[in-house]
């Protein structure tokens, strides 16, 4: 045939590349067909996407943040309670009030739903870490096992004073850049203190980040930053879940397991060998779970299990790639900068809950009562939520009780807390930072309903409490020594601030501020 011709003048060599180049677009037209298919026909109001390029609005994804794009589709359909489109080839639908996150994130989650950056159903480890558990007994298990480890109150005592320590150094580097007349970098305070408190108080690691990196920081600044690179492929883990072929693209690669699992191993056998010292931190939560394994199947050489990597990633990567309480501590501290009156507020609570408690220095109790500044943290949450979207994976079609909406088995749906906490349906003048919206008289069914920050159902956040009470330890005394202000063209920043390059909401420059010392008791 005439129209064959050319191809046999090209190299049997080229024929494995086009032939998978044209195998992949073939599916990729079936799966875009089809979508669009169901989606008339289960009437989901959808938005007419381009064959292999989506929704226009995610052609500026590069430049902008991915939550630019979502936004602007979640307030140009005001109308409805969910709108479908593509993200270049995965298709998702963006559910929009709050009534129906509801049904579908907490009443009708075990019926039919599951995590959405699902782990591949045969891998040992990436099961046990609980964001990415779709087996629901593994997820199960894990969840009520770690749970002691979310308890606010485990976290006082030795443990609290190895976050308490993370203040002092954070003094010491804020001096010395003081002196020099330089401004303070928000993030890297924020990270320093957060991931060395991580560090010490559940991995028993002393790390000081101000003087040197270390291993724990290596580890993980290499997750936290993914490039281009892996978050492509976690893009593609996400849209083709289950293809064996893709099985090797991981966001959590083998090096960072290695790692983790080296320096889990270093710990319980130098915690091990201190005998009697139960510091009721992760390491020693280990050692119990090792004793209580009858059927302890540790790789003999290294004694360190699958699900203890699991578990160890768990609380590593919090809720999202460990950034959640770095940024919800250096976006507080922008809008505290731009709010003296709240800052003056948590300067008094401070004071008196001091003297409630009798101390003037910040203990656990202390930081504990700290009422304000933690509906200030609140309304940072609601401002600059951690997560672009959300995610959950119909696991069967299903149509959603008292609507006429079927989801089809494998539809991704996907949540936007930014988005939903910006609509004045829900948030009176939702652009201002007003930290009374969550006062407990404020608090009403309304907001707790919208107020999606943490997720919602039973996979919601198990760790915002402990993130709270170090993000709470930062600022308090950050506040109380100090006065923070904005460098003088800091301005509340919006969707295009925020890095392109991220999961996360994260600003994609440094946050500035500059600090005046304030006269206080010593600690
Ligand atoms: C305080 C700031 C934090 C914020 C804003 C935050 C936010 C979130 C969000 C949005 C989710 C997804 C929930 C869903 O899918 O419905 C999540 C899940 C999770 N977070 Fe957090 N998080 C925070 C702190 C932490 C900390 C400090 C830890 C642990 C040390 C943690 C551990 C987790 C875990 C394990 C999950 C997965 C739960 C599951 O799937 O069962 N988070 N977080």
């Amino acid at each position: 045939m005439d129209f064959l011709e050319p191809l046999s003048s090209l190299s049997p060599l080229l024929y494995v590349p086009l032939l998978a180049g044209s195998l992949c677009l073939l599916f990729n037209y079936l799966i875009y067909s089809r979508r669009v298919a169901e989606w008339r026909k289960s009437k989901i109001p959808f938005l007419e996407p381009s064959f292999l390029i989506g929704h226009k609005y995610f052609w500026s994804v590069g430049s902008n943040s991915a939550v630019v794009p979502i936004d602007r589709i979640y307030r140009e359909n005001k109308d409805k309670d969910l709108v479908a489109f593509f993200i270049a080839t995965m298709p998702v639908v963006l559910v929009r009030s709050p009534a129906l996150i509801k049904q579908i994130f907490v009443k009708n989650f075990h019926e039919a739903f599951t995590t959405g950056f699902a782990a591949s159903k045969n891998d040992k480890i990436l099961q046990h870490v609980l964001t990415q558990s779709t087996d629901k007994s593994v997820w199960k298990t894990d969840r009520s096992a770690l749970s002691p480890m979310f308890t606010k109150s485990r976290l006082s005592g030795e443990r609290f004073a190895k976050i308490r320590n993370q203040i002092v150094r954070m003094w010491a580097h804020i001096e010395e850049a003081r002196l020099q007349g330089e401004p303070i970098d928000t993030k890297q305070i924020a990270e320093n203190f957060i991931q060395d408190g991580t560090a010490s108080s559940f991995f028993g690691l002393e790390v000081n980040s101000y003087e040197e990196e270390g291993e724990f920081r290596r580890l993980n600044e290499s997750i936290i930053r993914p490039g281009w690179g892996r978050l492509l492929s976690a893009f593609s883990l996400m849209q083709f879940q289950g293809v064996p072929a893709l099985n090797p693209l991981k966001f959590i690669t083998q090096n960072h397991i290695e790692s983790l699992k080296s320096l889990i191993q270093k710990q319980m056998v130098q915690r091990s060998q201190a005998a009697g010292e139960n510091k009721n931190d992760f390491i020693d939560f280990l050692i119990r779970l090792k004793e209580q394994d009858q059927n302890h199947k540790a790789d003999s050489e290294t004694d360190v299990t699958n699900e203890m990597i699991g578990l160890g990633f768990t609380l590593l990567l919090g809720g999202h790639g460990g950034l959640s309480v770095d940024t919800l501590a250096s976006f507080t501290m922008h809008l505290l900068s731009l709010h003296p009156e709240y800052q003056e507020r948590i300067r008094q609570e401070v004071e008196e809950v001091m003297k409630s408690h009798n101390t003037t220095d910040f203990t656990y109790e202390v930081v504990r009562d700290l009422h304000f500044l933690d509906q200030c943290l609140h309304e940072t949450v609601r401002l600059f939520p951690s997560t672009i979207a959300i995610t959950r994976i119909c696991t069967e079609d299903f149509t959603v009780p008292g609507t006429d909406y079927t989801f089809k088995k494998g539809e991704r749906i996907i949540i936007d807390p930014y988005s939903v906490h910006r609509d004045p349906e829900y948030f009176e003048n939702p652009d201002k930072f007003d930290p009374d919206r969550f006062s407990p008289k404020n608090r009403d069914r309304k907001v707790i309903d919208a107020f999606i920050g943490f997720g919602k159902g039973p996979r919601k956040c198990p760790g915002f409490n402990i993130g709270f009470l170090m993000a709470s330890t930062l600022i308090g005394s950050l506040v109380h020594k100090y006065e923070v202000r904005p460098r003088s063209h800091t301005k509340q920043m919006n969707a295009y601030d925020f890095h392109p390059q991220s999961f996360a909401i994260v600003h994609k420059d440094r946050i500035l501020v500059d600090v005046i010392p304030r006269e206080v008791a010593a600690y």
